[in-house]
């Protein structure tokens, strides 16, 4: 375990802060969703954020590496590397759907110690720290108690290509649907993953999501007292292309409902 010091947090709450002010000004305005390739958007919000976010990482741990999804490949080779979404919730965004945030997140040797998403319109902040806990505008969080998965309260998401890829989610979807008490789709998978450490949801399940979405999410939940794992229940990772997140007491009947249902190839 690192030795996390307050230049890090320091840091990281200001450029959740900085970049949520970003977020909101140009939120203000005519915003114009355009096309990066020929099914992900982006907006101009999204790359000032980034380019906030990094411009000041740079100067403060100029060896350190960085994942950020506008600028798409990891650079650098530290064992500090930071994984950032500048924006996620961007077609929500895009649309003036006020469900939309930050998230920035540290890790060490491969695994998160950091981490912050940070909803601007609605002014929260939540905060993770490996051993230390996860916090909601500095309050400490839990995740929920619900242990039936009839009671639980879900979330997914569906990822752009969903027109052309096989891996649609459309199964789990129904199956969670026949089988949940309710299911929201947010358009923020790192918010789904807060909400889920906060008790707010019980569970959250997507396919093809990217690292930087899951990055702060996973260490939130952990920290909450939840559980993290892929479809099939084994260790997940960033890398890892569909993610199981709950309370931990719904988690083996949400890994029931997914088994031979649509999983990555
Ligand atoms: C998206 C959101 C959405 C999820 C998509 C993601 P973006 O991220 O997290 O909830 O369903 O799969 O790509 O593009 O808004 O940063
Ligand atoms: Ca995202
Ligand atoms: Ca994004």
């Amino acid at each position: 375990m690192p030795n996390i010091e307050d230049r890090h947090r320091n840091l990281i709450k200001h450029l959740a802060l900085g970049a949520g002010r970003i977020l909101l000004m140009h939120y203000e305005s005519d915003l114009k969703m355009e096309m990066k390739g020929e099914i992900n958007p982006v907006t101009i919000a999204d790359r000032d954020s980034e380019d906030f976010i990094i411009g000041k990482i740079r100067k403060m741990f100029p060896t350190h590496s960085i994942l950020a999804e506008e600028t798409g490949e990891e650079i650098g080779k530290s064992d500090w590397l930071w994984v950032i979404d500048p924006l996620d919730g961007t077609t929500n965004y895009a649309h003036h759907y006020p469900t939309f945030c930050v998230s920035i997140a540290l890790f060490y040797q491969e695994r998160p110690v950091l981490g912050v998403v940070y909803h601007p319109l609605l002014k929260e902040f939540f905060y993770a720290e490996r051993g230390r806990g996860a916090f909601l505008n500095d309050k400490p969080i839990r995740v929920s108690k619900v242990d039936m998965l009839g009671k639980a309260f879900l979330s997914t998401g569906f990822a752009y290509d969903v027109h052309e890829t096989e891996e649609d989610n459309v199964d789990n979807f129904r199956a969670f649907l026949k089988q949940s008490l309710a299911i929201r789709r947010g358009g923020s998978a790192a918010l789904d993953l807060a909400y889920t450490a906060c008790g707010r949801l019980d569970g959250f399940w997507e396919m093809r999501l990217h690292p930087w979405d899951t990055a702060v999410g996973i260490l939130l939940v952990e920290e909450a007292g939840g559980r993290v794992s892929t479809f099939n229940g084994s260790d997940f990772n960033i890398y890892n292309r569909e993610i199981l997140a709950s309370n931990g007491l719904i988690h083996e009947q949400m890994i029931e409902v997914l088994k031979n249902r649509s999983q990555i190839k």
